[in-house]
């Protein structure tokens, strides 16, 4: 838990929910925070049998820890170093979803202000979104309007990442899909009070999102799983993943996947496996016994 990324102070959040919840029947947890990146190898003893990842973001969810763990035969939870790294590039991940006719926005990224190409975004349309493409907890992230309002934006982006996205914008309705083991579960939907579901919306108590499980109409729901469970195979994922959509004119569109999404009592996951009568604690034990497989 803790961390190096801008999502430090939610995975501290994470890990405190983790720790507290895990069955003191079947597990001995030990709370490890990590403050630099070495403590990945020194502050977890040789001899733990399991390393519960509450990390989110920047090494953390990109691979490199897992990564690690691989090299130092910890066994750990969730996605391994591949699947890990290349959801956590935004490109990427829309390019395996476009290859595997998984709809996504159209999209451009840039890595200076230079390469900006201002024909292709009049193609797709204002507005547009610029966010850095391995960003997370939409910092940085920008609907912009017009023309005169991409620069900046991207020279935001390029302070936090060294590449940055410029996406369709997609009206629409923000929902995500938890996938365990392969098996997609209960839709989860997401409204914002905000423009969109940015950092205060996401983590904030007044400004909160309202985060409910969703049925949607039959064929939408069969093709948000349909797509959901495309994700878990094109991405060759393990243990869980978060896929998120935007469902636009009837379409769900992949916005993005997470590999290690927040994990409180509270967060989107939690919720969806509840709608399953699965409680917190019991998905814990299931997160734990998928990545042991
Ligand atoms: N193309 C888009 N169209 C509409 N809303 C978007 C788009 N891209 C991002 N958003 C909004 O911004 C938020 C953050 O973007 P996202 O791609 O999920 O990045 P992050 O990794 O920061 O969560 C989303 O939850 C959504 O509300
Ligand atoms: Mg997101």
């Amino acid at each position: 838990m803790g961390g190096i990324s801008s999502e430090r102070e939610i995975s501290l959040k994470s890990g405190a929910g983790v720790f507290e919840s895990l069955d003191r029947e079947k597990y001995e947890p030990i709370k490890v925070v990590i403050d630099e990146k070495t403590d990945i190898i020194t502050k977890i003893p040789d001899d733990v049998d399991f390393a519960f990842l509450a990390l989110h973001g920047k090494f953390g969810e990109d691979g490199c820890v897992q990564s690690v763990l691989e090299t130092r035969d910890i066994p750990y939870s969730g996605c391994g170093p591949l699947s890990s790294a290349m959801c956590m590039d935004k490109n990427i991940s829309k390019k395996i979803c476009k290859a595997s006719g998984i709809p996504t926005a159209d999209w451009i990224t840039v890595k200076s202000i230079e390469e900006i190409d201002y024909d292709r975004i009049e193609e797709m349309g204002y507005p547009v979104f610029v966010k850095p493409n391995s960003g997370g907890s939409s910092v940085a992230t920008f609907m912009i309007k017009e023309k005169a309002g991409i620069e900046d934006a991207v020279r935001q982006g390029l302070e936090v990442d060294t590449e940055v996205m410029i996406e369709q914008y997609l009206p629409g309705e923000e929902c995500t899909s938890f996938i365990l083991d392969g098996e997609v579960f209960p839709t989860v939907s997401i409204k914002s009070e905000q423009e969109f579901f940015d950092f205060e919306a996401k983590y904030s108590s007044d400004n909160g999102a309202v985060e409910e499980v969703v049925y949607l109409e039959e064929s939408l729901q069969n093709k948000l799983n349909g797509y959901s469970r495309m994700c878990w195979d094109a991405f060759n994922c393990r243990a869980y993943v978060r896929v998120d959509f935007i469902i636009s004119n009837g379409v769900p569109y992949v916005l993005e996947l997470n590999t290690l999404p927040g994990l409180t009592a509270t967060s989107l996951i939690p919720r969806s496996a509840a709608a399953r009568g699965i409680s917190y604690s019991q998905l814990l034990d299931k997160l734990i016994s998928c990545s042991l497989k």
